[in-house]
């Protein structure tokens, strides 16, 4: 039985050119009994069969004939495709897995999508219908991710690498936004992969999915075909550590999921990062699944011996383009407008496609001021910044966020394309190299158009501040043409060598160029370098000023990074040291790239009285509210803040001191007379250390009164030991004042946060 091959790609653009408009083929999916097939592809391309051959022959209605299946939407292979064409000829709707005869000629148009090979013949051909879905299910591993910034898809691929060393016939690896929780109950085995973010938040990518879980009306045998384990990326300096896994796992337990091993929990504190706990977690599941599921994982050995590793190619592929392709609209563009352009498109091709926001800059920003707050002789450098937008209005609120894309050093960049043998000046597009992230990355190739290789290493690559992770380094030894080269890589790249990689390359903060500079014998393909250099990542910081005040600019309270490392190497902060380097007056052409994203701060009402702990640059929100709260004053009655500061002098680092001593004055929204009032722990004035801690031990009475008045609580700052050490705090001062029991306070805490009074903003 033959039938035709089918290039997908082409199949949509042709079906798109003909009118039919090809939607988002991630919005929904279907299963049908067997392979795995884009519902709206196949929705589409049933109407584009109809309107190109203008033949009824073709009943959007057969094709959908798949309705009352189950499909994920998953990949849309050709070989699932063409079973699918043979499909259409059926008339009753019904899709069964046999293959039919080949359909009537296709429209020319149509039919060059069908090129190729012309011949499949699945093997399953003639098979029953319940055999084939056994087969099939019992063989598949899926893995699903949920990611905020992208540590959690770096662990998904390597979940999914593994498996295939082990010899799984099937692994896919899916953001979860691209999984219907609806099919869950069809998969036989799922590994999850979830990040925690915000105050235990899962992250954005997950929240349809867990909302679809949550729902009361799931009964607790719904999931009992499914066996599944869970990996969580977290930070033990949060307070909520690993609550998006913790839920999870509780969550698909009680809904008849089967663990196959105890959760495993990443922490960003371990020495080797989440790594550390991922790799023995792994080898369990690994050693479980083979004695449980052999057939899905064969060879657990394979995955352990480092001879059995093998190079596939990249996922990523390079197209070069001549510079007369260049896009007329880039070439004329506006200067801003260019740059907007270069930036949206070098985000759409990035490998990183799990930022949030928007690809297109929100606002280019320029620098208008940039103030040292702590004395110069002070080891701490805090600086306030502040920006206008070049064009538009900044539209925020107060407690918003500004994540800006940090520039790199030129001379850093220019290093990394010389050592890497590129040209600078070549034109480029990126795309994914399977059709699958294609689609998924569909409605953003619009986006795509071709960019200098050096405009996408710059605005993409972090090739001079972030350290590359472990498999980095296995890509490069199979590149390594030095004996000793490629040795020392393989032990980098192996279990046992995950205690030096660490001393060598995260601790010591080694960046791209430099390990590149160590390992000369390596020259890796641009693709792969694409892949695997960690991205550029935006940096979020609170926003410390009110839009109303400062109508059209946004301003910043911004800790320049810094610190030294164990052989006494000096790093910096990307963004920070960037910020704090450039000179409002003479770097006016400079366009800072930013997105404002809600933060986990709202933006209080005028009449909700509030108590606010923000120690160092935990101040900045609360500038902005104190700000806002003043304005509002002069015109309606609000109500009272009690702030509580802390830094460590008082002549150092006191940060904004007289903004905060003039608003606790003369009728200020901190004063006394207004019931507010401001506080501040100068930790090293004196030989014991006070904290906001001691502070707002010493205000106990008033905590406790303004708490009694329906007051909120936020907290910004470190997420170190501050936001626990100030919670306790508060669950002490409620049990003193109130005469609860110290679990009852704490009890009365969480409820407040179920009110929605009870904010932590907090970063490491
Ligand atoms: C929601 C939110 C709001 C924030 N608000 C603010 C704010 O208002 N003000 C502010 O200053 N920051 C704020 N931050 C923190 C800020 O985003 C980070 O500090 C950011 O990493 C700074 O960017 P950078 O490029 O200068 O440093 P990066 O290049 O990102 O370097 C920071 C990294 O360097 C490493 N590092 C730093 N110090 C050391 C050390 N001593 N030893 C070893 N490694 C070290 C750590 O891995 C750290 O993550 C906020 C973060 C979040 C998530
Ligand atoms: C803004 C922010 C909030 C975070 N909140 C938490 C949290 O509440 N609990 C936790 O365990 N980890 C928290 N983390 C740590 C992340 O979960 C951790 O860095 C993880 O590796 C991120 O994975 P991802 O890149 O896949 O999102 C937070 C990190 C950030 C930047």
């Amino acid at each position: 039985m033959s039938g035709r091959v089918v290039d997908v790609a082409l199949l949509e653009s042709l079906l798109s050119d003909s009118g039919c408009f090809v939607a988002n083929h991630c919005s929904s999916r279907f299963h049908m009994d067997s392979p795995h097939i884009k519902r709206s592809l196949l929705f589409h391309l049933a109407l584009g069969l109809r309107k190109i051959s203008g033949s009824p022959k073709y009943p959007v209605g057969h094709i959908c004939g798949l309705r009352s299946r189950k499909v994920t939407r998953q990949a849309v292979s050709s070989q699932q495709l063409q079973i699918l064409c043979s499909c259409c000829t059926q008339s009753d709707g019904a899709v069964p897995l046999v293959l039919l005869p080949p359909l009537p000629p296709l429209p020319p148009l149509l039919s060059a999508a069908f090129a190729g090979s012309a011949t499949y013949s699945p093997s399953f051909v003639g098979k029953s219908v319940a055999s084939q879905k056994k087969m099939e299910k019992s063989s598949h591993l899926l893995v699903l991710y949920a990611s905020q910034t992208g540590n959690a898809m770096d662990a998904a691929e390597c979940v999914g690498r593994e498996a295939e060393r082990g010899g799984c016939p099937s692994v896919q690896v899916l953001p979860i936004d691209c999984f219907d929780a609806s099919c869950l109950p069809d998969e036989e085995i799922v590994i999850f992969v979830v990040s925690t973010t915000g105050q235990g938040d899962v992250p954005d990518s997950m929240k349809v999915f867990w909302r679809f879980l949550l729902q009361r009306n799931l009964s607790n045998q719904w999931l009992e075909g499914l066996h599944y384990a869970v990996f969580g990326l977290g930070d033990s300096g949060y307070q909520k550590y690993n609550f998006s896994a913790k839920k999870l796992d509780k969550r698909l337990s009680d809904l008849g999921a089967k663990p196959l091993i105890e959760k495993g929990l990443g922490d960003d504190q371990h020495t080797s990062g989440y790594e550390g706990a991922l790799d023995p977690w792994l080898l369990s599941l690994w050693k479980m699944l083979n004695t449980v599921q052999p057939n899905i994982l064969p060879r657990v050995s394979d995955i352990m011996d480092p001879s059995k590793r093998s190079l596939d190619h990249a996922k990523i592929e390079v197209i070069y383009h001549s510079s007369d392709e260049m896009q007329p609209d880039l070439l004329t563009a506006h200067y801003l407008e260019s740059v907007e352009k270069v930036i949206e498109s070098a985000c759409s091709m990035s490998p990183a496609q799990f930022h949030y926001h928007e690809k297109k800059p929100q606002y280019l920003l320029q620098l208008i001021t940039n103030q040292r707050l702590t004395n110069v002789d002070h080891s701490r450098d805090v600086r306030h910044f502040e920006f206008e937008a070049s064009s538009n209005v900044i539209d925020y609120q107060v407690g918003d966020v500004l994540e800006i894309l940090p520039s790199q050093n030129p001379a850093a960049v220019d290093a990394f394309i010389q050592r890497c043998n590129l040209d600078p000046n070549c034109y480029i597009t990126v795309k994914a190299r399977d059709a699958e992230k294609q689609s998924i990355s569909k409605s953003i190739k619009s986006l795509v158009r071709p960019i200098k290789l050096k405009n996408f290493v710059e605005l993409t690559m972090d090739v001079a501040s972030a350290s590359p992770r472990r498999y980095f380094f296995e890509v490069m030894s199979f590149y390594a043409t030095a004996e000793h080269e490629k040795e020392r890589l393989q032990y980098f790249a192996s279990p046992e060598g995950m205690d030096d990689l660490y001393q060598y390359n995260q601790r010591e903060r080694r960046t791209v160029v430099e390990v590149l500079e160590d390992f000369p014998s390596v020259q890796m393909p641009f693709e792969w370098l694409v892949q695997l250099v960690p991205p550029l990542k935006t940096r979020a910081f609170s926003i410390s000023s009110s839009p109303s005040v400062h109508p059209n600019q946004v301003h910043l309270t911004v800790s320049i990074v810094s610190w030294t490392t164990p052989f006494k190497r000096k790093r910096h902060g990307l963004c920070s040291s960037w910020l704090a380097g450039l000179d409002p007056f003479k770097s006016s052409g400079v366009c800072i790239p930013a997105w404002v994203t809600r933060g986990s701060l709202p933006p209080p009402p005028p009449s909700l009285p509030l108590i606010l702990i923000g120690p160092g640059t935990g101040c900045a929100p609360f500038r902005a509210f104190v700000e806002e709260r003043a304005l509002q004053d002069m015109t309606r009655s609000t109500s009272p803040i009690l702030f509580f500061f802390g830094c460590r002098n008082q002549s150092v680092d006191f940060l904004y001191k007289n903004f905060w001593l003039a608003h606790a004055q003369d009728d200020g929204v901190l004063s006394a007379d207004k019931g507010g009032g401001f506080f501040v722990a100068f930790s090293r004035d004196q030989p014991q250390k006070i904290y906001v801690q001691h502070k707002m031990n010493e205000e106990s009475k008033r905590i406790w009164s303004l708490l009694s008045s329906g007051a909120a609580i936020y907290i910004a700052g470190s997420s170190t030991k501050m936001p626990a050490d100030v919670t306790s705090t508060l669950e002490e001062i409620i049990a003193v004042e109130s005469g609860m029991s110290k679990d009852s306070a704490a009890r009365w805490l969480r409820l407040l946060e179920k009110a929605g009074k009870f904010f932590i903003e907090a970063w490491s």
